[in-house]
């Protein structure tokens, strides 16, 4: 029987493929888990959808699961935090409560046009100084743009305020506290700080982007921090306070308790996202990669990062697995790989719809290279594995020429922490030890840490700090030699896949 006087917080992880809730005790361990997906839709070659209205009753129905599998009412809740796919985008009615359009998912490619023209003269980098971001079409903003353009008249209802647009945190917490019935339409500091439309500096929406993009102010949340009552819920959490908000990424450095300057994580899901955090101040960068936001608690100042976002490396893996049938199950990929010495010679660039960090590049497709007849299965499982440590190398590289900082060790979370041989060769190819805490969940854990701060259930980063334990680590044992020209040889194949995309 769980102790009824204990004070559980309770997280909800909404991520690309399914939603979980996650509910954790006082010292941050797991008390149970709910988990379920949601379907992936796919119009038109490069789009990709979510049904808002389905992912909404799948966070009810996983927390429902969550909170029976504890054998708690809601009323045993502290709080309940919030962590999402981030960049994905929905418009909504503000009386109906019902979405406008399907979500347009962070890796949907229909707006890279809408980029180009917005860029003008001025490319890439026209509002990176502003936002942080290259123009490109990961990011919320131009999505928010194509469906007021694409939507019939959607923008005309827009200008009457009739529309709220959000990232799945706000799309969460209007309708967790109330939806049409005064339902919250607030988002936080991380996420805002993806949309593209929000000043990095002011932590405030940027009234010149927003004119550029031609997206109405009256369509957007309040943003607030990352760690404060935003409202109470309704329905079956009601009266628990809804109580914090980061982005999925950003969510697992605070559960990694990446506090001090310098410290980093790489989460491996479908993609790859390694966030260094630079303090106080927001680092430009010249190389490729983000300037995010980290978090921001309560009404301290902001924590900034450099974020390195590679569209695909899990993802490789399931391709490997479900468009080659080389392998009937992920896990199969590692004996497999374990089977020989070394990749044979043979690179795989993942760039299936582009390139992300340091690259940039919508141009990009997937190439092989280094093949021949010498090549099996086996080295091209091993070339899999490879293409997630080598993309997570060049973030590396670059976050080093933007902030000087040389990471001394990685803090590792998600999925392919599990695969030795992977985590290995991550260590052998950065040079530096890679660590995996013991609470795996460590997006979910870090949403219920901002939450638990913001209610009381924690004092400070400190005691947070105490809770985090290493669970396995990798010290890196590859000769300098091999390394260096195993990294020319991917370099090279990199550059072949740059230029194969029609537009
Ligand atoms: O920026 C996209 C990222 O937030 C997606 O994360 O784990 O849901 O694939 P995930």
């Amino acid at each position: 029987m769980p102790d009824t006087d204990a004070r559980y917080v309770a997280a909800i992880d909404q991520g690309t493929t399914s939603s979980r809730c996650i509910v954790f005790d006082r010292d941050g361990a797991v008390v149970s888990v709910d988990q379920r997906e949601h379907r992936q839709i796919f119009p038109k070659p490069g789009w990709v959808e979510h049904d808002a209205t389905e992912i909404w009753s799948k966070v009810q129905a996983v927390v429902a699961g969550a909170l029976a599998r504890a054998g708690l009412r809601a009323g045993q809740l502290s709080a309940v935090g919030i962590t999402n796919q981030r960049e994905t985008t929905v418009l909504w009615d503000r009386v109906t409560g019902k979405p406008v359009h399907n979500a347009i998912v962070w890796q949907d490619t229909r707006t890279a046009p809408l980029c180009g023209r917005l860029g003008g003269a001025d490319g890439q980098d026209r509002f990176r100084e502003r936002t942080g971001l290259p123009l490109a079409a990961y990011f919320s903003g131009p999505k928010a743009a194509w469906l007021l353009d694409n939507v019939p008249g959607l923008r005309a209802r827009a200008d009457r305020g009739e529309i709220a647009f959000g990232t799945i945190d706000s799309w969460l917490i209007w309708n967790l506290t109330g939806g049409p019935d005064g339902g919250r339409h607030v988002t936080d500091v991380t996420n805002a700080s993806r949309t593209m439309l929000m000043n990095l500096h002011t932590l405030q929406w940027d009234a010149s982007v927003l004119s550029a993009m031609d997206v109405p102010e009256s369509v957007l949340p309040e943003i607030r921090s990352s760690a404060e009552v935003y409202g109470t819920a309704v329905g079956q959490l009601a009266g628990v306070p809804v109580a914090a908000a980061l982005g999925d990424q950003q969510a697992a450095v605070f559960g990694q308790t990446c506090y001090d300057v310098g410290a980093a994580k790489n989460t491996y899901g479908t993609g790859s996202f390694l966030l260094l955090n630079t303090g106080d101040r927001p680092v430009p960068s010249e190389n490729g990669l983000l300037t995010t936001v980290g978090y921001k608690i309560g009404d301290q100042a902001p924590v900034y990062c450099l974020e390195g976002s590679i569209a695909l490396t899990g993802a490789l893996v399931q391709w490997f697995r479900d468009q080659l049938g080389i392998i009937r199950t992920a896990d199969e990929i590692e004996p497999l790989a374990a089977s020989v010495a070394d990749n044979g010679g043979a690179y795989i660039v993942p760039a299936f719809s582009g390139l992300f960090a340091p690259y940039w590049r919508a141009d990009a497709r997937g190439v092989i290279t280094g093949l021949t007849r010498y090549v099996t299965k086996a080295h091209l499982a091993r070339a899999v594995l490879e293409a997630t440590s080598w993309q997570t190398r060049e973030v590396v590289d670059a976050m080093y020429q933007d902030s000087g900082v040389r990471i001394t060790s990685l803090k590792v979370d998600g999925g392919m922490t599990r695969n030795s041989l992977l985590m290995q060769h991550q260590a052998d190819v950065l040079g530096v030890p890679v660590t995996r805490p013991a609470v795996a969940e460590t997006t979910c854990l870090g949403a219920a840490y901002a939450a638990g701060l913001a209610t009381g259930v924690w004092d400070g980063l400190d005691e947070l700090r105490s809770h985090w334990r290493k669970d396995a680590e990798w010290t890196p044992a590859m000769e300098p030699s091999v390394r260096d020209r195993e990294y020319r040889n991917w370099r090279k194949a990199v550059e072949k896949s740059f230029g194969w995309a029609e537009d």
